[in-house]
C-alpha cells in the first residue's frame, strides 16, 4: 500500500536524515535503442528479428538496402544506449545517445521556437529561450579551447563543428548549462523520492545544425570536455563509471553509474590496464588481449592485441589471425549441429548452432577465460560469445575485424550480464559477473518504502 499522501510534506523535509546515501555515487537508466523504452523501438519486430536488423545496421555496406526510419545506417551502428539528461532551469527533459568513445556532450536546440515535450515529458530540442541559466562562451575562454575544433563566431563567441566517423556532424555554439541527473528510483535505502544530482555550468554543444539521427550525445571518453571529467570537477564522484548491461533480448534497462556506485566489488571482479589505442583517437578506452582458453587450448594473438571496449558497438571484431583459431577450438569442443548461418549476411557469421535458445547452447558451453593484461582472467559465458538470433539457431557474435577502419572491439554482447567499471584515474577497467536485470530498478518506481 502507498503512503499517505499527508505524509509527503515531512517525508520531503526528512529525506536527507532518513534515506541511507551514504554512498555518494547515482545511476541513471541506460535504454537500449531497441528496447520498447526507446524511440527508435519497433514493435512490428520480434526481438530476434530486431537482433539480427541491428547486426545488420552494425554492417552498413553489407546491408545498405536496409532503410531504417529516422536513424541512418552510420551512426546507428555504431551507438546502442540512451540516457536521460534534464538540461536548463526549469528542466527539458532529453535523450541523449551514451558515447564512451567521445568527448563532447552536445544537444539539439533552438532559440524561441521549440515545439513542445512530447509524451512522457521528453523534448527532441533544447530552447535556450526558456532557460534562465543559459549562458554563452567567449571564444578565448579555456571552457572553449576544452572543446575540440572551436572557433570564433562573428561575435567573439566560441562555435564548435564536431564530425563523426561515418559521416554525422553536429555544429552549435558551446554554451554552459546545469545538468539534473535522476537517480534511480529507490536508488538509496530508504529514499521515496528520486534523488537529483546538479551539475552547475556544464559546457556543452549547443548543436544549431546536427546531420544526425537523435537528439544528442552524451560523451564518456577521457576528453577534457566529456561529461564524466566535467562532472569530476565540479562535484566529488571522482572520475570513473560504470555499466550493467541486460542481455539484448531482454527488456529491462541497464544501468549508468557514477561516483562509488561506479566501483565493482562483486565477487569475480578482475582488473586489466588500459593501454594507448591503437587508433589515432585516443578517446577509445583500450585494453589487451593477452589470450582466450577454450577448455585445455590456449589461443594467443601472433601479435600485440589492443582492443576497445565498446557498448556503442554490439558484436566483438577480432583480427583474423586470433578469431581463426578461436573458432577452432570452439567448434572442436561445442558438439551441437552445425546450421547456416543467416542471410544475407553470411560472411559475418563463422558458426551457427542449432540450439533451443542460450540455456541449452550453455549446457554445452566449454570453459571459457578470456585473459587481458595485467593477468586478468574473465570468464565468458555463452550469452557473452553467442547470440540468440533465428528461432533454434545461436551463432557467434564475434567476427573478423574487415571493413576500413575499423578496429578490433569488445561489443556489448560480449559485456552482457558483467559490471564493467572504468576508473579513468587508475586507468583501469575492472569486470565482475552481475545479473544486470537487477542493477537498474525498473519503473514503476518503489512505492513504499519503510523508513
Ligand atoms: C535568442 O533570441 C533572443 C531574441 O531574439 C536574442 O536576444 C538572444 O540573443 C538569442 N540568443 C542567442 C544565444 O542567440
Ligand atoms: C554535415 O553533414 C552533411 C551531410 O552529410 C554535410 O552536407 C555537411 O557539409 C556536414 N557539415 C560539416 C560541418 O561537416
Amino acid at each position: 500500500m502507498c503512503r499517505p499522501l499527508s505524509l509527503l510534506g515531512l517525508f520531503l523535509i526528512l529525506t536527507p536524515l532518513l534515506c541511507g546515501c551514504t554512498d555518494g555515487g547515482f545511476s541513471v537508466e541506460l535504454i537500449h535503442r531497441d528496447s520498447p523504452r526507446s524511440p527508435f523501438h519497433d514493435p512490428s519486430l520480434t526481438p530476434r528479428a530486431r537482433l539480427l536488423a541491428a547486426v545488420r545496421r552494425s554492417y552498413a555496406g553489407s546491408d545498405s538496402s536496409d532503410t531504417d526510419g529516422a536513424v541512418s545506417e552510420v551512426i546507428s551502428g555504431t551507438f546502442q544506449f540512451f540516457m536521460y539528461v534534464n538540461v536548463g532551469t526549469p528542466r527539458t527533459r532529453m535523450l541523449a545517445l551514451v558515447d564512451t568513445g567521445s568527448d563532447l556532450v552536445w544537444l539539439r536546440c533552438t532559440n524561441g521556437s521549440a515545439s513542445p515535450a512530447a509524451a512522457g515529458g521528453t523534448s527532441s530540442v533544447f530552447d535556450i529561450s526558456s532557460s534562465s541559466t543559459y549562458g554563452r562562451v567567449g571564444c578565448q575562454s579555456d571552457s572553449c579551447h576544452s572543446v575540440h575544433g572551436t572557433s570564433c563566431d562573428a561575435t567573439s563567441f566560441c562555435q564548435y563543428s564536431y564530425s563523426y566517423v561515418g559521416g554525422s556532424n553536429s555544429s552549435g555554439l558551446v554554451a554552459t548549462e546545469t545538468f539534473t541527473f535522476d537517480d534511480a528510483p529507490g536508488g538509496c535505502t530508504g529514499c521515496r523520492e528520486r534523488r537529483q544530482l546538479q551539475v552547475p555550468r556544464v559546457n556543452f554543444g549547443c548543436a544549431t545544425t546536427a546531420n544526425f539521427p537523435g537528439y544528442g550525445i552524451v560523451g564518456l571518453s577521457d576528453g577534457k570536455s566529456s561529461l564524466i571529467n566535467q562532472m569530476s570537477a565540479a562535484t566529488s564522484l571522482g572520475r570513473r563509471f560504470s555499466y550493467c548491461l541486460t542481455p539484448y533480448l531482454s527488456d529491462v534497462s541497464s544501468a549508468l553509474n557514477f561516483g562509488s556506485r561506479a566501483t565493482v566489488t562483486e565477487p569475480g571482479a578482475v582488473t586489466t590496464p588500459m593501454v594507448h589505442s591503437p587508433v589515432h583517437v585516443e578517446a577509445f578506452y583500450t585494453v589487451e588481449i593477452v589470450a582466450l582458453r577454450v577448455g585445455s587450448s590456449i589461443i594467443k594473438p601472433p601479435k600485440r592485441s589492443p582492443v576497445i571496449v565498446d557498448s556503442g558497438s554490439l558484436l566483438t571484431s577480432l583480427d583474423k589471425e586470433l578469431l581463426d583459431p578461436i573458432v577452432e577450438a570452439l567448434t572442436g569442443s561445442i558438439k551441437l549441429p552445425r546450421k547456416p548461418p543467416p542471410s544475407p549476411n553470411p560472411e559475418l557469421f563463422s558458426v551457427c548452432y542449432e540450439a533451443d535458445g542460450m540455456k541449452a547452447l550453455e549446457k554445452v558451453f566449454p570453459d571459457v577465460t578470456l585473459e587481458l593484461g595485467g593477468g586478468a582472467l574473465l570468464t565468458l559465458k555463452a550469452e557473452n560469445l553467442f547470440m540468440d538470433l533465428l528461432l533454434r539457431t545461436v551463432c557467434l557474435a564475434v567476427v573478423p575485424v574487415t571493413y576500413e577502419g575499423s578496429v578490433p572491439t569488445i561489443g556489448s554482447i560480449m559485456q552482457q550480464n558483467m559490471h564493467v567499471g572504468y576508473d579513468l584515474d587508475k586507468r583501469t577497467i575492472t569486470f565482475a559477473p552481475a545479473d544486470c536485470a537487477t542493477s537498474y530498478p525498473s519503473p514503476p518506481a518503489l512505492c513504499c518504502v519503510a523508513i
